[in-house]
């Protein structure tokens, strides 16, 4: 019988569905509904020391659709972190725990480029009970203004110094998470692991417009007549997520073993969750599919997993996790083994054609017959 339960870095997840910082978890009464919901851990919206600084506009949120004009496939929003009180915050992640023990709450910090800052925030959440620590180096707009989030998540050595600070006063594991905006996730990547963090987490939002508005020729989401960049997530960014989980996941294999990686960026199946352990995956996190389809999905996602391990006959994510990372090599290489093939097949017809006895000369073929004999 086939398992979702894992460990990684010690904490004992009972599936490896987790929910991704954000609007599903902004609140004691939503991370509640997601534990009761069956989800394995929820990772809190972004907190920090002081919220009076995060302004909010509405709307902030923009969605393209397919052709159909139902699904939504895209999702781009400009929210900032958490517009909560840190006190509130430390009282609510004591009361999920409460009343959720098993459940991994998993506490999304981010604070600016100050050493006292990162070590009291860290300090004050691992005493009200959080079970680990994801640290946002990654949201794309608003946060970068004042040197935080993407800004920081863009420069390995700040961020290999304030990873090195966190690292020093937390007894918990922490996971940092990575912007997808840069052109080499590895760099960033291998400054957190270098630092000791126990994992990552891949991806944040893509910087993005979502459009212009063709009747008002303003872009959006359109706030007082004006936009600015947001971060793009959901279905669309899939494609994109599963190429950066894969190069940090080679990445851990060749340089870091051991050190875990949480994935996300449109997933909502399975079998999405399925290709993101394939590629190197130890737990996989949902967000904007919480938006679409709420938490319920979470019973759905742990019946699609099982089913795929069923029909392969996995045990365990252990089984398969990464057994699809060989399979990428460089172009030339992917040329170099389709010459090869295309020859050995030209040899095997040729041997083919070659009459083996007499009863084998046939009319149609006679005169190729002929000429494989003669080479
Ligand atoms: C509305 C919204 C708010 C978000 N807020 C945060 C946040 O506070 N902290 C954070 O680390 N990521 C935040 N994210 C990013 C998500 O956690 C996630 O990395 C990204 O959306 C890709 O995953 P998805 O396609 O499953 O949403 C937010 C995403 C959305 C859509």
């Amino acid at each position: 019988m086939a398992t979702l339960e894992t460990t990684v870095d010690g904490l004992k997840f009972k599936n490896p569905f987790v929910i991704g910082s954000g609007p599903p978890g902004t609140n004691v009464k939503v991370i509640k509904r997601a534990f009761k919901e069956g989800w394995g851990g929820v990772i809190a919206k972004t907190v920090s020391l002081d919220p009076s600084k995060v302004v909010n506009v509405g709307p902030r949120y923009a969605k393209l659709y397919a052709a159909d004009q139902k699904e939504v496939i895209g999702w781009e929003n400009i929210e900032l972190i958490s517009d909560r009180k840190f006190e509130t915050w430390l009282d609510e992640f004591k009361e999920a725990k409460d009343e959720y023990p098993e459940g991994m709450l998993i506490a999304s910090v981010m604070e600016e480029y100050r050493k006292d800052a990162w070590c009291e925030i860290i300090e004050r959440c691992q005493d009200a009970g959080v079970d680990a620590f994801e640290l946002n180096f990654s949201c794309p707009h608003g946060l970068p203004e004042r040197k935080m989030g993407a800004a920081m998540g863009q420069d390995p050595a700040i961020l290999e110094e304030v990873c090195g600070w966190v690292m020093d006063v937390a007894k918990i594991p922490v996971w940092a998470k990575m912007t997808p905006n840069v052109t080499h996730i590895e760099e960033p990547t291998a400054a957190a692991l270098k630092s000791g963090c126990q994992g990552v987490s891949a991806i944040n939002t893509i910087r993005s417009v979502m459009g212009v508005n063709l009747e008002t020729l303003r872009p959006e989401p359109t706030v007082e007549g004006y936009t600015t960049p947001g971060g793009y997530s959901s279905k669309a960014v899939k494609p994109i997520a599963l190429r950066m989980v894969m190069e940090i996941a080679q990445l851990i294999k060749k340089e870091f073993p051991g050190r875990s990686l949480s994935g996300l960026g449109g997933i909502e199946t399975g079998a999405d969750a399925a290709q993101f352990i394939l590629l190197g995956s130890n737990t996989v996190q949902v967000c904007t599919g919480v938006m679409k389809f709420g938490y319920g999905m979470a019973k759905d996602l742990c019946e699609g997993l099982l089913e795929f391990m069923e029909s392969k006959k996995f045990e365990t994510l252990d089984d398969f996790r990464g057994l699809s990372l060989p399979y990428f090599t460089t172009h030339a290489e992917l040329v170099r083994m389709q010459t090869e093939r295309k020859a050995e097949q030209a040899a095997a017809k040729e041997r083919a054609a070659m009459v083996k006895n007499d009863a084998e000369w046939d009319g149609d073929d006679f005169v190729q017959q002929s000429d494989a004999l003669s080479r």
